[in-house]
């Protein structure tokens, strides 16, 4: 059944893992957007022009594991503030939402940007604190030098730069639902958002 599900939150509030569980429970497919983001900032890094390599983008970049770097995931806010930047990005994001399989699409306008007539809306928060532990857990298991205080200022830094940049700020959509899982288990986030894919769905 073709469904198009948005899911957005701040930095590390949990929607990689929920939007990964998601697609799985009903074999939709799940594209990371944030990963574009995150493949225009590192090459940028590498002395890129943004606008110019946002136009340029190829899928086959995202699957860099290297993106995943606190540095690149400062760049990719960086970027994500140009509106030429974004625009680049919105054809192949609405493509992917649209595939006949049905979507899952995780990121900051998701709902209210990219899908507005996403069937079904997700706001997935937590605390800043919850949130840089879990990112500052997740740093150090894939062995990257972090500190716990470096990581929260992070999350710190780009939540006040992609809730205040004027294009596409991150904002909970009106109609969507919000998933605080500050105290709940990845098991109970993911039930929650299952459940509320499957209202959609039954609604038809
Ligand atoms: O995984 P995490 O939540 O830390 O970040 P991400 O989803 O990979 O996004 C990295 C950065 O890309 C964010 O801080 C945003 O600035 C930007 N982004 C965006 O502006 N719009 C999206 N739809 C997805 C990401």
């Amino acid at each position: 059944m073709r469904l198009t599900v948005a899911i957005d939150g701040p930095a590390a509030a949990g929607k990689g893992t929920i939007s990964k569980a998601v697609a799985a429970h009903f074999g939709f497919a799940h594209l990371d957007t944030g990963l574009l983001y995150r493949a225009v900032g590192a090459k940028v890094l590498a002395g890129g022009d943004p606008v110019a390599v946002a136009n340029a983008l190829d899928p086959a970049d995202l699957e860099d594991e290297a993106l995943r770097t606190p540095a690149v995931a400062q760049a990719a806010s960086e970027v994500a503030v140009i509106a030429d930047v974004r625009a680049a990005l919105v054809d192949f994001q609405r493509k992917f939402a649209a595939r006949a399989d049905g979507a899952v699409l995780d990121g900051r306008d998701i709902g209210t940007v990219i899908c507005p007539d996403a069937a079904a809306k997700l706001f997935v928060t937590a605390s800043a604190e919850c949130r840089a532990a879990r990112r500052y857990k997740e740093l150090r298991d894939k062995g990257l030098d972090v500190t716990p205080e470096a990581v929260l200022a992070d999350v710190r830094t780009r939540d006040a730069r992609d809730s205040s940049r004027e294009t596409a700020p991150l904002i909970p959509a009106a109609d969507a639902v919000l998933i605080d899982t500050s105290d709940m288990t990845i098991t109970q986030a993911v039930a929650r958002a299952v459940a509320v894919v499957q209202a959609a769905l039954d609604r038809g």
